[in-house]
């Protein structure tokens, strides 16, 4: 027998309070519409507090020569032309309106001698282009939407866990979630829903992302809700991730730290980015920096911890706490390493999901009528490869248009489509999760975190690809098996479930793209295919088939037009090794 449940109706709800979520819900609030926002983490700690390094606009503060044309062609050029162009020339066009107006809200970005905003240097960035508070970045903007929201009475929930949207006939009227702490079951009807889920890098063993977030919730939703995802296979490994203790293993080192002039050394002492990319060194792109530090330690040249060393010992004490304080604090805190003395060990950590939500570009509508995402969730911007600090303008861009077209979508609805099948069968899914079993949750959770990192990591090839689908189908008929035990005041078995069957899609996803992907291009690195395919251009597209099978298709990707074609040709002179990495 299900469980009773309580009912709450908004215009729109938003899935997700992270930066993507708030300024979606601070657009549909001040188009006179009521929007509720809920979340399974504390708000005040979402995941875009982690994003430390900085946001991107073409602002000309520094360097008055760039252009949004330019940051357009850096972003395309080095997502290896396979990001969706009109989706980089919008976020390239409107990040310098996002970051002044936020800018005016609150987050007071740090300053350049003459007043304006600073700039700072990010990797494969033409020109300095990164806004900035010190190494704070992501908690700035995050402390100044939840004040915003605050101020306009947005309604924030933050112990609920979504564990389905609500379809009918091809639109969405709602969603279904448990409360974390207390099991309390809420059906939420809504006109529009936007998901702001965050990605899925949580899945992977090492991993900037904490424990319980960025699991693939949104990935899950967005499919069994019938949507497509796209460049699964696009994860994003940081360079430079902490190693130990191991409970923090895969913490960022934020960019920031090279920004600001580090140098990743071997263990012979070798500046060794000059092998990997002799003009930008360690300010060349994440894939490339990332494969030089893992080249570096396969081949036995790296720490004794299995890293490689970061030294900004050469930067004065002073410098280094005024612009990296987090960090400073952060080696202090887990090392009892002083980083303006000592150098840092680090190595690559699982930390953005590239790929996600197909999404159209303006709107960032799903094939579902009025299902929306945007954030890191959402597909289609960075390609294979993302650029620092793209990540932060992406929330504010996206979050802003979704917020317009979720509440021009809730004001012109004729009729609401809701299905009781639909809102009993969501309820009895989970009353099917709670039973006993032999198989532990967190276990089942860690195999499928060790099976994508040693099958899916930085460097793949297909017999490890499918030895991992193997591996994932074998834990997919464990998880059968779980044993949730829910009592009152403790559903953690029900969450930990709930993660796994998320993380179980989202793996499926990543490796089923990955194997299809026969060539390497920016962040996927196929040992058995160690080429870019320069003739042809795609995107691979994941969906469920009618039998449920996870199904995936290919897509040529969009030619540019000739006014954008022109500027990305004149910036490929100066970038001429893209696409040789492995070469
Ligand atoms: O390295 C960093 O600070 C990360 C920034 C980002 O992912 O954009």
């Amino acid at each position: 027998m299900s469980k009773e449940y309580n009912t709450v109706i908004t215009n729109v709800l938003v899935i997700g309070a992270g930066g993507a979520g708030l300024r979606a819900a601070i657009e549909i609030s001040e188009s006179g519409l009521s929007v509720l926002v809920i979340g399974k983490r504390d708000k005040s700690d979402s995941h875009t507090s982690l994003a430390a390094g900085g946001i991107n606009a073409a602002l000309g503060n520094i360097d008055p020569q760039d252009s949004w044309q330019q940051h357009f062609a850096d972003t395309y050029l080095e997502g290896y032309c396979i990001g969706q162009p009109e989706i980089i020339e919008i976020m390239s066009k409107e990040s310098p309106d996002l970051v002044r107006e936020i800018d005016n809200w609150g987050a007071n970005f740090d300053r350049a001698n003459n007043g304006s905003i600073d700039q700072r240097y990010f990797g494969a960035h033409t020109y300095r282009r990164t806004c900035y508070t010190a190494d704070c970045t992501g908690k700035t903007i995050l402390n100044t939407l939840l004040k915003k929201a605050s101020d306009l009475n947005i309604p924030i929930k933050d112990t609920k866990y979504v564990t389905e949207l609500l379809v009918e006939n091809n639109s969405i009227f709602g969603a279904f979630s448990f409360d974390i702490n207390s099991g309390e079951r809420t059906l939420y009807l809504a006109d529009a829903v936007i998901l702001a889920t965050g990605g899925h890098t949580r899945i992977w063993k090492k991993s900037s992302s904490r424990k319980d977030e960025n699991t693939g919730d949104g990935i899950f939703l967005a499919l069994k809700a019938g949507c497509e995802v796209v460049d699964m296979e696009m994860v994003q490994f940081h360079p430079t991730g902490m190693l130990f203790p191991n409970e923090i293993a895969g913490t960022l080192v934020t960019e920031a730290v090279r920004g600001e002039g580090g140098k990743l050394f071997n263990n012979l002492g070798e500046r060794f980015m000059s092998k990997y990319d002799p003009e930008r060194l360690e300010l060349s792109t994440r894939d490339r920096v990332a494969f030089a530090n893992y080249s570096e330690i396969i081949n036995g040249r790296g720490t004794k911890n299995g890293g490689v060393f970061l030294d900004i010992t050469h930067i004065k004490k002073e410098e280094i706490i005024k612009k990296l304080p987090s960090i400073y604090k952060q080696f202090i805190e887990y090392q009892m390493l002083d980083i303006s003395k000592e150098m840092m060990e680090v190595a690559p950590t699982a930390h953005y999901s590239m790929g996600g939500v197909l999404v159209s570009p303006a709107e960032h509508s799903t094939n579902i009528n009025g299902l929306f995402a945007c954030g890191e969730v959402a597909g289609g911007l960075h390609g294979a490869n993302r650029l620092g600090g793209n990540s932060l303008a992406e929330i504010l861009v996206f979050g802003k248009k979704v917020g317009q077209a979720a509440a021009h979508f809730s004001k012109n609805i004729k009729s609401h489509n809701r299905s009781i099948n639909a809102i009993k069968l969501a309820n009895n899914n989970i009353d099917k999760l709670i039973k006993e079993g032999e198989e532990i949750g967190r276990k089942l959770e860690f195999e499928i975190q060790d099976l994508m990192w040693n099958y899916c990591g930085v460097v793949r090839d297909r017999e490890k690809l499918t030895q991992g689908l193997s591996k994932l189908k074998s834990i997919n008929e464990r998880f059968r098996k779980i044993d949730v035990r829910v009592s009152k005041n403790n559903y953690s078995d029900l969450v930990v479930a709930h993660n796994i069957k998320c993380a179980i899609y989202s793996a499926e996803a990543s490796l089923k793209s990955a194997l299809i992907r026969e060539e390497s291009i920016g962040s996927h690195q196929r040992s058995d295919f160690p080429s870019e395919n320069i003739k042809k251009k795609v995107n691979y597209i994941c969906f469920l088939s009618k039998d449920s099978a996870m199904s995936i298709r290919e897509e040529i990707c969009l030619p540019l037009g000739k006014e954008l074609d022109n500027i990305v040709n004149s910036t490929k002179k100066i970038k001429s090794f893209v696409g040789k990495l492995i070469e």
